[in-house]
């Protein structure tokens, strides 16, 4: 932040919980732990607050926000829930999962976190910080990744301290987040539900409890339309490092950061190495996933070369992210083509 100013990292006790919620309730910001990454948190149904959001993150706005709320009546309150919601939110929240639904007109949301679509992507975390930050706001929570847009989201304090600077004024500081990625983003506004992101809930246990499969598009979409982003934060190099990111490698330059998943002791190279998951286990390695992105993206190395990391199960979040991170850059905030509407 160019203003030099720094953050104030807090523990989460109750008097820095009611300092946080009324800071939310003045219209201010406040970074506060997920289950997922840190979110960078306002009133939800405050436009300059909202605005904020966008301001702090250099955020285009014609990405949508997630709204957080404390309970299901709550998100009833702003969305329509049909049976297939229902059956989701009753099993998965509190938790990982979005939900992108049917925006209640009279729900008095602003605006801006549905970026002019007709849909609101809600969540109840499952983090018990959020949920005291939620229950003492009395308000729903609009929160993006607590970083700058197009960077590595956060999973400890600090991580959105540097990214942040003095762009937010309080952390709820409680350590690293136990998922380590984004929740999973599921669209239900339509006939077929559509993975938007996948996340901290695996797509197998979704379509297991709808009966049904989930549309996926395919990684090769990452991108999507650049003038019509079904849902924006697909933008292709979303998650980018500052050092070009080599993927599915069985050996690294000696120049390179190796950044390991499961045994590495007959792989080459590496001027630095990390492993996600010596045991190779998909829950640890996406809890360890964007610290060692971070911990490796430093200017000595001149690649960060990242082992394959099996599909399945929390593997297909992980590497959507690791894609991203190592997809061509993007000038971002703008996207290729305006957008037509
Ligand atoms: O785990 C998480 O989801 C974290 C924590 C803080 O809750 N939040 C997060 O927010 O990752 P953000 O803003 O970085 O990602 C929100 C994603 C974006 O890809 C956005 O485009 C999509 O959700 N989204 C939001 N509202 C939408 C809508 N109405 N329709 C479609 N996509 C939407
Ligand atoms: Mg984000």
């Amino acid at each position: 932040d160019a203003s030099g100013k720094q953050p104030e990292l807090v523990p989460p006790t109750d008097a820095n919980i009611r300092r946080a919620a009324d800071l939310l309730r003045a219209g201010e910001l406040v970074a506060f732990p997920t289950e997922t990454v840190y979110g960078l948190g306002a009133d939800a149904t405050d436009d300059r607050a909202v605005t904020r959001i966008f301001e702090a993150k250099g955020r285009p706005r014609f990405n949508p926000l997630i709204v957080h709320v404390a309970d299901q009546d709550s998100a009833e309150a702003f969305v329509r829930f049909d049976a297939r919601a229902e059956r989701l939110s009753e099993t998965l929240w509190p938790g990982p999962l979005t939900l992108v639904l049917p925006r209640r007109a009279e729900g008095g949301l602003s605006l801006l976190v549905s970026a002019g679509l007709d849909s609101v992507a809600i969540r109840i975390p499952a983090h018990p910080v959020a949920r005291s930050l939620l229950k003492a706001a009395g308000r729903p929570i609009a929160a993006p990744s607590a970083n700058r847009s197009g960077a590595v989201s956060p999973t400890t304090p600090l991580h959105v301290a540097e990214s942040l600077g003095g762009r937010v004024g309080l952390i709820l500081s409680a350590g690293r987040c136990p998922v380590g990625v984004e929740s999973t983003v599921l669209d239900l506004t339509g006939e077929t539900p559509v993975l938007l992101r996948p996340g901290g809930v695996i797509v197998e246990d979704l379509e297991a409890l709808l009966g049904v499969s989930v549309l996926r598009p395919s990684p090769a979409d990452a991108g999507g339309e650049p003038d019509a982003p079904k849902s924006p934060g697909q933008l292709a190099s979303h998650y980018a490092p500052g050092v070009p990111v080599k993927l599915g490698v069985h050996g690294a330059a000696a120049d390179e950061a190796l950044l390991a998943f499961g045994p590495d002791t007959f792989i080459r190279g590496g001027a630095t190495r990390l492993n996600l998951s010596p045991q190779g286990d998909l829950h640890e390695a996406a809890a360890n996933l964007f610290a060692m992105l971070r911990a490796l993206d430093r200017p000595e190395h001149a690649a960060i070369a990242v082992m394959p990391i099996p599909e399945t199960g929390l593997g297909a979040a992980i590497n959507d992210r690791l894609r991203r991170a190592a997809a061509p850059r993007m000038p971002l905030p703008f996207p290729a083509t305006p957008r037509q509407d």
